[in-house]
């Protein structure tokens, strides 16, 4: 089950999918930006579905009060706070409330990102509104540092925790579907990703990134479906990805079994633009 609104997931729904014996994040609580879109969604639903208690964080807050009910009906322990994660002191208080419902989150998932376009089209530089340009910074680059400068001291302190950053292939090549600040924000997360690694691998605390190719999300509705189709004609494997395929890698960099992976960018992307 998917949030409402959004494509429903392929293979993955929490209810159907709960085995306590793949209970990978039992007794944890994850943070996820971006919880009411499409790939937010699958990973919520991945947490879920393996043990793990989940604050969700998004401005739409009509979706996120009903998706927060769906899952507390289904018996899972959420808590949806709407917020504008581009201002400081609302990534603040959201924390603060996800801490004080769920408990001090170890796992966070910096997945929230917008790509705006104008009639279906990147704004070349000499075209774009610096109010875009700064939207988009905030949005995509800045919440992710407040979001990590607000988890890591309780990662910190438990000597444990894992911070996912959500990039995209467009920060590590060349794409001309996006503008600039969308690939220059989605590069910025890799060089976060690098530092924090290396500022934090010494209190067991994580950095690792995705950088996913083509999902079929509601942000691919910004550009026209042909250049949708032309994507998938590209792609080693001729396809669009699915949320579920980008939340699978996001579990993965959370779970023990990454805990020597650290300050990585994994590509789930069926092959398309490979660097
Ligand atoms: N879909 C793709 O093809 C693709 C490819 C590469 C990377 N990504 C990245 O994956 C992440 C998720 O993308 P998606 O396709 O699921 O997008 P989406 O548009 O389906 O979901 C984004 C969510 O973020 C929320 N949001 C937007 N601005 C916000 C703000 N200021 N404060 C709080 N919440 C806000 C929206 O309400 C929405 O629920 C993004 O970082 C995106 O850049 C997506």
């Amino acid at each position: 089950m998917s949030a409402p609104g959004h494509p429903k997931g392929e293979y993955r729904n929490a209810q159907q999918g709960e085995n306590p014996a793949s209970a990978r994040f039992k007794d944890q609580v994850a943070i996820v930006t971006g919880a009411v879109g499409g790939i937010g969604s699958a990973i919520v639903e991945g947490f879920l579905a393996e043990g793990g208690r989940v604050g969700l964080v998004d401005f739409n807050s009509q979706g996120g009060q009903a998706y927060e009910q769906e899952l507390r009906k289904r018996g899972h322990e959420v808590c949806f706070v709407h917020a504008d994660v581009a201002r400081f002191e609302e990534c603040q208080a959201a924390y603060d409330r996800i801490t004080r419902d769920l408990g001090a989150a170890t796992i966070l998932v910096n997945n929230v990102g917008i790509s705006p376009k104008t009639d279906g089209r990147a704004l070349k530089v000499w075209e774009m509104p610096p109010k875009e340009w700064e939207n988009v910074v905030s949005v995509n680059l800045n919440s992710v540092f407040y979001m990590t400068h607000l988890a890591t001291p309780h990662m910190v302190k438990q000597r444990q925790g894992r911070v996912i950053n959500m990039s995209s292939v467009a920060g590590r090549a060349y794409c001309d579907i996006v503008a600039a600040h969308y690939a220059a924000t989605k590069a910025g997360l890799i060089g976060l990703t690098r530092h924090w690694a290396a500022e934090l691998g010494e209190h067991q605390v994580t950095v690792n990134a995705l950088a996913p190719g083509r999902i079929s999300t509601p942000l691919l509705k910004t550009v026209p479906k042909e250049i949708n189709d032309a994507v998938a004609q590209v792609t080693a494997l001729r396809r669009l990805g699915t949320p579920e395929e980008v939340a699978d890698a996001c579990l993965f960099f959370a779970s023990d079994q990454a805990r020597f992976v650290t300050g990585q960018v994994l590509d789930v992307a069926g092959g398309w633009l490979m660097t």
